[in-house]
């Protein structure tokens, strides 16, 4: 049973491996009591101690301690869960335990307060499979007077009597994403976040907490949120070394309004728990493709003319490239940004969403159907939650974006973001992508959003709901990806903010693949990739093969590196075909082969870092399924006349016997031996795939001298 009660008024959560242990306290309060490999027996659970220090009237009566639930207004200083205000000025909760409801994989643990009347469900929801527990919380105004939330998390937990604990999480920029931190945790508070309105470049709402892990074992608690607004994670050690986590939707500038009996649930987070970060990520990206991301089907081939023709796309030009990606063995063509308005730069058109009569005389029909004829699938970019000032839509509707009375619009990329929050807003945007789903056959869209937030104001709202407009925009985004889905329920989405401004949980479980970092340089992208690859799976990571040189750098490396780093998820085309040679045409339709034999493995099977790049090292990935192990290897800067590099497989089954070029060598061998690859330029590239050739007979029973 995953979930069940033990003496003491406690309760367990069991996944395979892990559980979460909460006891209800005498006064309560939801006594946060442990997180951790399972317990054999009941008996382990009911002696685990609740951790209580009293100390002095500086600290809670209650005792020090980490909870999964902290209300505002007690004696507990680490971030709220909740907080809010009545309209009759009552500020402090304080909340008593109700009852219990559980089914055989979710749990709500309800509380009442009866100072503000309002009724909090703590929800529970364990994915055994993955060891992940999803947490969220479901607020209840019971009472008459309206109550503004200012803070609505959607966890808390604890960690204890762990000395230095170290959290991991992503940093970045446009072109520069997913760079991997490490910081140790220290007495105080260390808060990750975006308050940008979007999940940001910047941050990730992601995180790994652990003490002593590698790739290849040790304790891993690891959490992703699932929303794509203002977030927050904060990690808070106080000095009796009791570590509470929480997470949510960001309060910086946070409130909602609960009138009577109405409610509102957090978005989920959910903690996953590990063991060493390959096992982590193997786990974390399982749940990704089973649970999380709507389809399970293997992601095309596809081909993007952003790179090659920028906003010059004309029906012509789509045309000749068409033949070019058809040639090679595209399977989906994508018209980027330029198809409509007066979009002829980023200066204008974003808005104006009719097809532009010069570029294409005859709309997107004739265009559509010969992709078709190529035998290839029809894309098509947007970014419907902007507009450029220079547009027929802000012309005829300039309050429709974010913005506050006298106050400058700031600009960026010449465009502003639209007030989603608006209910005519909602409407243009569904209106506008049924409409244009309705009439093409459009199998994809690019769904864009290339600026933060700025001036975030709504005129017309009352100012008690001023600083609703940041969950409002993400409810209604989530509404429109929704509504159609359900209309269009085979047109796949692409989720794109200037590359990875914008990818969490919550937008891929509306999305198929997401555009990983407007950074198309091979090199750059292995060490972006490689951090990614800790958070979220390889299927969904869109790499495009481009130009060389590169346009972001101006390095040029060669078009097998080009492809080997593409290969290492979703692969694309982005480059300017038209440029290419016959060569390098007939080189790309032999990689673009490779990947469609390995697809499933790399899509669909685990995957293992070998060794990250770096101008020293190289880059190693290994993707595992049952069928084959692949390997995706690209050389360091060739210094000092060395010329080969070394590395050992992982996860393979020690006995099996397995062909690797012309040599059969034994799970074991590739584990313990590993192979050596030799190289004569910088970066040079391999695919190998490698693939079971016999279950062996036991190393020692079968006597066999291992090659
Ligand atoms: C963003 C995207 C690019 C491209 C351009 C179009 O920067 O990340 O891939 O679509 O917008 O303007």
């Amino acid at each position: 049973m995953a979930i069940f009660e033990v003496a003491g008024r406690r309760f367990v959560i069991e996944g395979k491996r892990v559980a979460h242990v909460v006891t209800i306290g005498a006064n309560g309060k939801l006594i946060h009591t442990y997180f951790g490999a399972k317990l054999p027996y009941r008996d382990d659970y009911e002696a685990l101690p609740s951790p209580v220090v009293a100390h002095s009237s500086f600290e809670s009566p209650d005792g020090v301690a980490t909870y999964d639930f902290v209300p505002f207004g007690e004696m507990l200083y680490t971030e709220p869960t909740l907080k809010s205000e009545r309209e009759d000025g009552q500020r402090i909760h304080q909340f008593q335990f109700e009852r219990s409801e559980q089914t055989e994989t979710k749990l709500t643990l309800w509380l009442f307060d009866p100072l503000q009347e309002m009724r909090v469900g703590v929800q529970y929801e364990v994915f055994t499979d993955y060891d992940i527990i999803g947490r969220s919380i479901v607020v209840e105004n019971t009472g008459r007077l309206p109550v503004r939330l200012t803070a609505a998390q959607s966890f808390a937990m604890g960690r204890w009597h762990q000395p230095n604990l170290k959290l991991h999480h992503f940093a970045g920029m446009w072109t520069g994403e997913f760079k991997k931190q490490i910081t140790p945790v220290t007495p105080g508070r260390q808060t990750i976040e975006s308050r940008r309105g979007v999940t940001s470049h910047q941050a990730n709402p992601w995180f790994a907490l652990e003490q002593d892990a590698t790739e290849d074992s040790g304790e891993v608690v690891y959490g992703h949120f699932a929303y794509s607004g203002n977030w927050a994670i904060h990690v808070e050690q106080d000095a009796f070394g009791f570590v509470q986590l929480s997470g949510g939707m960001n309060p910086f500038d946070f409130s909602w309004k609960l009138s009577h009996q109405q409610q509102l649930t957090t978005p989920t987070f959910y903690i996953g728990y590990a063991d060493g970060f390959a096992d982590m990520s193997a786990h974390a990206h399982a749940f990704q493709r089973d649970v999380i991301m709507p389809r399970a089907t293997e992601r095309p081939v596809l081909y993007n003319s952003w790179e090659a023709t920028y906003f010059d796309v004309t029906e012509s030009g789509q045309r000749e490239l068409v033949d070019l990606a058809a040639g090679i063995g595209c399977e989906l063509f994508v018209v980027d940004d330029g198809w409509f308005g007066e979009r002829h730069s980023d200066q204008a058109g974003l808005g104006d969403w009719h097809v532009n009569r010069e570029k294409f005389p005859n709309g997107l029909e004739p265009l559509i159907s010969y992709v078709k004829q190529q035998g290839l699938q029809f894309g098509l970019w947007v970014e419907p939650e902007m507009v450029n000032p220079d547009s027929d839509l802000y012309r005829s509707h300039p309050d429709w974006i974010y913005h506050a009375r006298d106050a400058v619009r700031t600009t960026s990329r010449n465009q502003y973001v639209l007030n989603l929050g608006l209910p005519e807003v909602e409407q243009f945007i569904l209106e506008m992508m049924d409409d244009l789903l309705t009439r093409h056959a459009i199998d994809y869209i690019k769904w864009d959003m290339n600026r933060a937030f700025s001036e975030p104001g709504v005129p017309k709202d009352q100012t008690d709901r001023q600083q609703e407009l940041w969950k409002r925009h993400v409810d209604a985004l989530y509404r429109i990806f929704d509504e159609l889905r359900r209309l269009h329920p085979t047109v796949d989405f692409e989720a794109c903010a200037g590359g990875g401004g914008r990818i969490d949980l919550g937008i891929l479980s509306r999305t198929e693949q997401v555009w990983t970092s407007d950074n198309t340089d091979p090199l750059d992208r292995l060490q972006i990739q490689h951090d990614f690859s800790y958070a979220y799976n390889a299927k969904m990571m869109s790499c495009w093969v481009t130009d060389g040189p590169n346009w972001l750098n101006g390095r040029n490396v060669p078009l097998a590196t080009r492809f080997v780093s593409s290969m290492q998820g979703t692969l694309g085309i982005g480059g300017n075909l038209s440029e290419w040679s016959t060569d390098e045409l007939a080189e790309a339709k032999g990689w673009i082969e490779t990947y469609q034999a390995i697809r499933p493995t790399i899509q669909r099977g685990i995957q293992y870092r070998l060794s990250a790049f770096t101008q020293q090292t190289p880059s190693v990935m290994q993707y595992t399924s049952e069928e084959e192990t692949v390997l995706l290897a690209i050389a360091p800067l060739r210094q000092y006349g060395t010329h080969q590099y070394h590395f050992k497989l992982k996860g393979l089954d020690p006995a099996m016997r397995y062909q690797v070029e012309d040599r059969t060598l034994s799970g074991a061998y590739l584990m313990q031996q590993g192979l050596t690859f030799s190289y004569t330029t910088d970066y040079e590239a391999r695919c190998l795939r490698i693939q079971p050739v016999h279950r062996a007979l036991s190393l020692l029973e079968s006597k066999e001298t291992i090659v």
